[in-house]
């Protein structure tokens, strides 16, 4: 293995003790492929089981808390007790492989699908209607603005998805705070217009944080972490920008969680506005949390090489691989064992079962062009 990949392969004991095997972990990324009550389904359990044996974490798809925020058709629900024995078994075949397994956990507020929810009402912090095209799963509806008890509502819900997640036996939780769902929602100037004390941008997160940390310590009987996914900025005026990602960053700091994970599809895109500089995001943001923090880093990381880079010259503790982990699910194990060069970088039509991926995200694969790198 070439020398700067020593790196990526050391092992890390995160703050609440939980220890993973190295510094790779499998971006969250939906299947589309629960079953047809949202548990989890065979075709899932045999996707991660696949892709189990390198990783030190995998982080699941999302999962919605409460059947109010579900955002995408055969997503998996973490909203019921019923919902437990179908992840404990997701949990049990990622165990197997020696990763570690954490569930992302979600509600789209006013991103999730009207004709996905129980009365077709999305709800956010405000009733602001989302800008922007969001590709197949553009939502153009106005939500109700969540009264005060309902966000508390939903704090809770939050608390029993992770008490569920820890009777399935996860590592731990990481909350969706990214790509516009029902978190960011109330950290925007855009969504955020209320005159509560959730007027305070930041006050949902902590209070999500705190309520997480309170079931884990009254429930857990092993190590069980908590991490926190941002989106850095948003395209809209007023929105988030850099400057309020440090605010953002600040609490979650003081929150003391387990790690910080950005979302952005390319780990070298630089800042739109907020600060002026040269540098990446990645860096940026690496900069400012100076070590305080594990920072995990993503975005369009397709080699070993690109990996190391988003370590080194990112200066972020962990890498979390996405695409590349569908296209090739022996990709970290290649890495390890000196087998680079045999790492597959593309898909062809005909390799569905080759790849063990779900008919639901397959078709999505196959439809939305430029989103995986399919060869036909
Ligand atoms: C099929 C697919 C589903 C995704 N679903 C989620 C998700 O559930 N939660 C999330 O935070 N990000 C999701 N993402 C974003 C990824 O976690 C990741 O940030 C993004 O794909 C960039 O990484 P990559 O270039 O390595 O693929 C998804 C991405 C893909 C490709």
């Amino acid at each position: 293995m070439e020398a700067n990949y020593q790196k990526l392969f050391q092992d890390y004991t995160f703050k609440s003790g939980v220890n993973v095997r190295n510094r790779f972990m499998m971006a969250p990324m939906t299947t589309f492929s629960a079953d047809e009550n949202d548990y989890v389904s065979e075709d899932e359990l045999n996707y991660y089981k696949e892709r189990a044996n390198g990783v030190g974490t995998i982080i699941t798809a999302c999962a919605y808390v409460s059947k109010g925020g579900k955002g995408f058709d055969g997503q998996m629900g973490i909203d019921h007790d019923g919902t437990i024995e179908g992840l404990s078994k997701l949990a049990k075949v990622i165990h197997e492989g020696g990763a570690k397994v954490v569930v992302q956990l979600y509600h789209g507020g006013r991103l999730a699908v009207p004709r996905l929810l129980p009365n077709g009402e999305t709800v956010s912090a405000s009733a602001v209607t989302p800008l922007g095209d969001r590709g197949f799963y553009s939502v153009e509806h106005t939500p109700r603005a969540l009264t005060t008890e309902e966000v508390y509502e939903i704090i809770k819900e939050f608390g029993e998805a992770t008490r569920r997640s820890i009777e399935a036996g996860f590592d731990g939780v990481e909350l969706h705070g990214a790509t516009g769902y029902l978190l960011q929602q109330f950290v925007s100037p855009h969504s955020n217009q209320r005159k509560d004390e959730f007027q305070n941008r930041y006050l949902f997160a902590i209070k999500l944080i705190d309520e997480v940390k309170r079931v884990i310590s009254e429930h857990a009987t092993k190590p069980f972490l908590i991490g926190y996914r941002f989106s850095p900025e948003e395209p809209e005026t007023p929105g988030i920008t850099m400057r309020e990602t440090f605010e953002l960053l600040d609490e979650l700091m003081n929150a003391n969680i387990d790690y910080i994970h950005m979302a952005t599809t390319e780990a070298w895109a630089q800042p739109r506005r907020g600060i002026v500089s040269e540098k990446s995001r990645t860096e940026i943001i690496a900069e400012y949390i100076n070590g305080r923090v594990p920072y995990i880093g993503v975005g369009n990381i397709h080699t070993p090489a690109e990996a190391a880079l988003v370590l080194d010259k990112g200066k972020t503790d962990f890498v979390s691989l996405g695409r590349a982990l569908v296209v090739d699910p022996h990709w970290v194990e290649k890495v390890k064992s000196n087998k680079e060069e045999t790492i597959i970088h593309h898909l062809t039509e005909n390799d569905q079962q080759k790849a063990v991926i779900p008919t639901p995200l397959w078709k999505l694969i196959l439809e939305v062009q430029g989103w995986f790198p399919v060869v036909r």
